[in-house]
């Protein structure tokens, strides 16, 4: 287990809900997108779409990319593994007879396995094999990577750093489709339920407390999140016009998985304490699976005010209000409590990392992605992703940050090793709400091999 493993919940929030659009268009396919433009404005929703599927962007110098070629709008506006290695081999296909055919989606900036390549890029296989892509995250002063050929025991002077001020991580393409409730959720955090103690000036609490966009949510907003993209992954060379930032947030928060994710979404934004349940119509055995979602999930990703829309039933505890968690998905997972061990294709992006404490001495943990951690500095937040909405889940294969559930079976499959990791790490008169309502009964998290199928199918029915 790594040594932040007694670190289980990272959790941070602020500001206040950034959701603009009432418009709700179900958007399937790039040629039948229907926009619905009454209560916006219309023109700048119409120039966002335009500015999202254009990879020439005239003026701002990028490398031919678009939104689109990653968020694919027939696939719920995200990219999947399956639909990365079908271009790679469409390109690879045309190249033989055109050695000029280009496919923009593969641009070693991001799409390359390695950086050392440069622009001579010859290694797609996170991208073709996972479905990943390449991020580069500053790293904070008290974090330094490790040549793990120093290291082979954790040892604070044998240990040598590596000089980088930045890292690699490998990320799944998320889905646009309801980012108008994916951003600040406006919930008041409890997390850190203590003050802590800033490491080397870094702001312990690190940006956007109650939520932001990306997995880690380092934005607050969706303008600055788009000036993000075109930087990092069409590598614009001139600033683009804050006009444009505007439109493409307009455009994508008319993005829904359903018509009723969007009518919830208008909800929120107008302030209504009232909020329609986006639910469609649930058979019975729905039904049962809303009821174990609403034992077992809802705690992180339920509750009327929290983007993840979803559950609307104002009844429903919602006791951790934490946006931030550690659900043990980076590569290694711990090897206890029946954890599906990472393939190979995902193990090789561990890195070895160095965290100094406040007290000045040092941690060592191995992992393909610390999360909040690379924000704030804190070992409490290793691995601490944002909770991801629900809505549409079923489209949206495969599943967490590395894409490392191939399934929603596999998915239930990881908590049911996560909730026993919990229950393993808390002594029982001590237990935490993701398990149990009352700190001492496990009663919440775990889910029952007969209450599968149910869950199963409401989660298909999100
Ligand atoms: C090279 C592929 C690629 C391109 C091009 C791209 N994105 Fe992304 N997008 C990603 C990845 C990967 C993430 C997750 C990154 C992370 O968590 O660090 C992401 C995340 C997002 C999110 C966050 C969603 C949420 O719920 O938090 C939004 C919104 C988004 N992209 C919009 C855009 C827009 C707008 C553009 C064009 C200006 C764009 N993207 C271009 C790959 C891409
Ligand atoms: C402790 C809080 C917590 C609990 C409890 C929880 N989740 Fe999650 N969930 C998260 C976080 C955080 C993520 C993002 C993790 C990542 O990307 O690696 C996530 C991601 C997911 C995803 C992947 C979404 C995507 O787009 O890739 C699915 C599916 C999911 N959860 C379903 C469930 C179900 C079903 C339950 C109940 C059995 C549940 N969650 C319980 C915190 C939680």
């Amino acid at each position: 287990m790594s040594v932040f493993g007694r670190h289980l919940m990272g959790a941070l929030f602020v500001a206040a809900l950034s959701v603009g659009g009432r418009i709700s268009s179900s958007a399937q396919g790039l040629g039948e997108i229907k926009l619905n433009c009454q209560n916006t404005p219309c023109d700048s929703v119409a120039r966002g779409r335009a500015a999202f599927n254009d990879g020439k962007l005239q003026g701002l110098g990028g490398n031919g990319r678009s939104c689109a070629d990653c968020h694919v709008p027939s696939e719920s506006f995200q990219l999947s593994p399956a639909v990365a290695r079908a271009r790679f081999e469409a390109l690879l296909a045309r190249r033989a007879v055109n050695k000029n055919a280009d496919d923009p989606l593969f641009r070693p900036i991001d799409a390359d396995d390695f950086r050392e390549h440069g622009d001579r890029a010859n290694d797609y296989s996170n991208l073709v094999e996972n479905g990943l892509m390449r991020v580069t995250l500053p790293l904070p002063p008290n974090v330094r990577l490790i040549n793990p050929a120093t290291c082979r025991t954790p040892d604070p002077i044998a240990c040598r750093p590596i000089g980088e001020t930045s890292v690699d991580v490998w990320r799944a393409v998320m889905p646009v489709n309801n980012v108008a409730i994916t951003g600040p959720d406006g919930v008041p955090p409890i997390w850190p339920p203590a003050p802590r103690v800033a490491i080397m000036g870094i702001d312990p609490n690190g940006p956007n407390r109650q939520g932001g966009y990306q997995h880690d949510a380092r934005f607050g907003t969706l303008q600055e999140q788009a000036r993000g993209a075109l930087l990092a992954h069409a590598q614009v060379t001139f600033e683009p016009p804050a006009g444009m930032l505007d439109d493409l947030a307009a455009f994508q928060r008319t993005l829904f998985s359903s018509p009723a994710a969007g009518v919830l979404a208008g909800a929120i934004a107008s302030g209504s304490t009232m909020f329609p349940d986006p639910d469609p119509e649930l058979t019975e055995l729905e039904r049962r699976g809303k009821v174990v979602f609403n034992r077992s999930c809802a705690q992180c990703h339920g509750g009327v005010l929290h983007p993840s829309g979803s559950t609307s039933d104002a009844g429903i505890p919602r006791p951790i209000r934490a946006r931030y968690h550690n659900i043990q998905t980076a590569c290694p997972r711990p090897a206890s409590d029946g954890f599906a061990p990472c393939p190979p294709r995902l193990a090789r992006n561990a890195r070895l990392y160095r965290v100094m404490l406040a007290d000045g001495s040092y941690q060592f943990v191995t992992t393909s992605d610390p999360g909040r951690l690379l924000l704030t500095g804190q070992p409490a937040d290793l691995g601490a992703m944002d909770v991801t909405q629900l809505r549409g889940i079923s489209r949206t294969a495969p599943y967490f940050h590395n894409n490392s559930a191939a399934t929603l079976e596999q998915v239930l499959d990881h908590y049911d090793a996560f909730f026993r990791f919990v229950v393993s790490q808390f002594a029982p008169a001590n237990l935490p709400a993701i398990v149990s309502s009352n700190g001492t009964v496990v009663d919440r998290g775990f889910i029952a091999p007969e209450e599968r199928p149910a869950l199963l199918a409401y989660l298909n029915k999100l």
